[in-house]
């Protein structure tokens, strides 16, 4: 998986700290954007059904000639398709749209408690797992309460839940819960949208290590151990955003981003988004 640290999921298996997100961008967009990240040294992408552009990374993983061994794809079940059924016929959509007959981690997107089905939705990643279509599995915006349901069943506990963090939103104890229960977390819009790259504190903290504040914020999750999945259509970032393995924050410094908490979520809630 190159130069970049790994993470052990609980069940075994390793992912790169890094990945590569490709939320937002079009899908006429997505293949030339994940040639330049597997170009960089990325092994790790992340995508969904729900992102409309599988096809796109598809297609760069085809043309990249990576071996397939080398990479981790992510990607995820979509709301109005959760349900035992339904959720695996959305994997196999999912996985012919990306040109894979297996994937890496496949999350259940949202926990939607309204639709009442992400039991159900469970027990078919467990399947699927079972039936060595996948390597790992695990969730996405799950709050506790939503996890623990999940590890009550007494099966497979989920691998990874990939919730909202970032300087201005930490979920302190979403994180709590996940380690408690050894699941990794990993941070979706770890970068809050590029939001919290142009604070005071960020910037003094790049400043003082000839750093850009996107490698400090990325820096300060992954030295607390979190998985980050930051995106970017442009090469120069792309690039940028791989290079935060070869300098450390101090203590004073991690603790200076800390205190940038300020309840600023960017997405829906987990307990109302259906
Ligand atoms: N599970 C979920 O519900 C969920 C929800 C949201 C996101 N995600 C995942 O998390 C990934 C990342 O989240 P995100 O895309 O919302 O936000 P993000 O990675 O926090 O931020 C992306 C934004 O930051 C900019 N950017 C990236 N690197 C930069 C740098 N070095 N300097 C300055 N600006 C930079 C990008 O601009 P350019 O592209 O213009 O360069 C883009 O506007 C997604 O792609 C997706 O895979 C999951």
């Amino acid at each position: 998986m190159g130069d970049t640290p790994v993470i052990t999921l609980n069940n075994g298996v390793t992912i790169p700290q890094i990945g590569f997100g490709v939320f937002q961008i079009p899908e006429a967009q997505t293949a030339a954007a994940v040639t330049t990240a597997l170009e960089a040294g990325y092994r790790s992408i992340d995508t969904a059904a729900i992102y409309h552009n599988e096809s796109g990374v598809g297609e760069a993983l085809k043309s990249a000639g990576v071996p397939r061994d080398d990479l981790f794809i992510t990607t995820k079940v979509w709301n109005t398709d959760q349900g035992y059924d339904e959720t695996l016929r959305a994997f196999d959509a999912s996985t012919a749209r990306l040109g894979v007959d297996r994937l890496d981690l496949y999350l259940i997107h949202w926990p939607t408690p309204k639709r009442g089905k992400y039991l159900d939705t469970w027990r078919a990643l467990e399947k699927l797992l079972a039936d060595g279509r996948v390597r790992a599995i695990g969730v996405s915006n799950f709050l506790p309460e939503h996890l623990r349901a999940v590890a009550d069943l007494g099966g497979t506990v989920p691998a990874v839940n990939q919730i909202e963090v970032h300087p201005a939103l930490q979920q302190r104890d979403a994180q709590a819960a996940n380690a408690e229960l050894g699941v990794i977390t990993e941070a979706w819009s770890p970068l809050a949208q590029a939001g919290v790259l142009g604070d005071p504190a960020v910037l003094a903290i790049a400043t003082d290590h000839d750093r850009t504040p996107a490698q400090v914020v990325l820096r300060w999750h992954v030295q607390q151990g979190r998985i980050v999945i930051p995106k970017s259509v442009t090469p120069s970032r792309i690039a940028e955003n791989l290079r935060i393995f070869d300098f450390e924050l101090s203590a004073d410094e991690l603790a200076a981003i800390d205190a940038l908490e300020s309840d600023g979520r960017t997405g829906p809630h987990p307990d109302h988004f259906n």
